[in-house]
């Protein structure tokens, strides 16, 4: 009976421990995208440059004050990396890092040697191509996300989020 209460309390402690050390390093995933017809070779420049873009990211995004930067990386155009990050805005610096890190090791997890990818979090989204993306519109990617939680006053909802163009509070 002792013995027994002792073990449990063990285990359910060190899950507490557990849980709260993913908590911290772990950002919330939502999806990813890789279209898998751009596939380079395991030794490729394009490799190369792909890792030197993403720690040029995670540097940027250890200092970042305003959540975004881009970065490219590779002389050759043919193998040049383009990349960028975007956190939620209501996260500080340390958080947004953090997540950018996360997602660094996830999306080549997720997404082994493709030179486009695509992964969004809760907190933060990170993307890269081998052509370049800043300010590129892009519409063969989409996903609707539903809040699933009740509003408060349902009236108010439809009529601000309807009438004025989308304003939704
Ligand atoms: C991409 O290719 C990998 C390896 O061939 C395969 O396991 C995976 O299912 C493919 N994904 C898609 C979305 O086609
Ligand atoms: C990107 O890679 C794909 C697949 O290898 C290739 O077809 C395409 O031409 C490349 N785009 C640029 C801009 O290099
Ligand atoms: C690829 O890289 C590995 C490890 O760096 C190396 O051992 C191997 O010889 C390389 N292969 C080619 C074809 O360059
Ligand atoms: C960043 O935000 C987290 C969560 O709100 C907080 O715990 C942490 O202290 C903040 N860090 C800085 C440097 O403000
Ligand atoms: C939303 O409201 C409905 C109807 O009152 C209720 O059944 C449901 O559980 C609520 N959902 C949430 C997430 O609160």
């Amino acid at each position: 009976m002792n013995s027994c209460f002792i073990i449990s309390l063990c285990l359910s402690s060190s899950s507490f421990f557990i849980d709260i050390l993913s908590i911290e390093a772990a950002p919330d995933y939502l999806f990813h995208d890789c279209p898998n017809t751009t596939l380079f070779t395991p030794n490729s420049t394009y490799r190369s440059n792909l890792h030197a873009l993403l720690s040029s990211l995670s540097s940027a995004a250890a200092g970042s004050t305003d959540g975004f930067a881009n970065a490219i990386a590779g002389q050759n155009p043919l193998e040049r990396a383009y990349g960028l990050f975007l956190c939620r805005g209501d996260l500080n610096s340390t958080e947004c890092s953090r997540c950018v890190a996360a997602g660094e090791q996830d999306i080549l997890h997720r997404c082994p040697n493709q030179r486009v990818s695509t992964i969004w979090y809760d907190q933060c989204m990170l993307r890269y191509s081998n052509r370049s993306i800043l300010s590129a519109m892009e519409r063969s990617l989409d996903r609707v996300l539903y809040d699933v939680g009740n509003v408060t006053d349902p009236t108010r909802f439809r009529e601000e989020g309807c009438s004025s163009g989308g304003k939704l509070h």
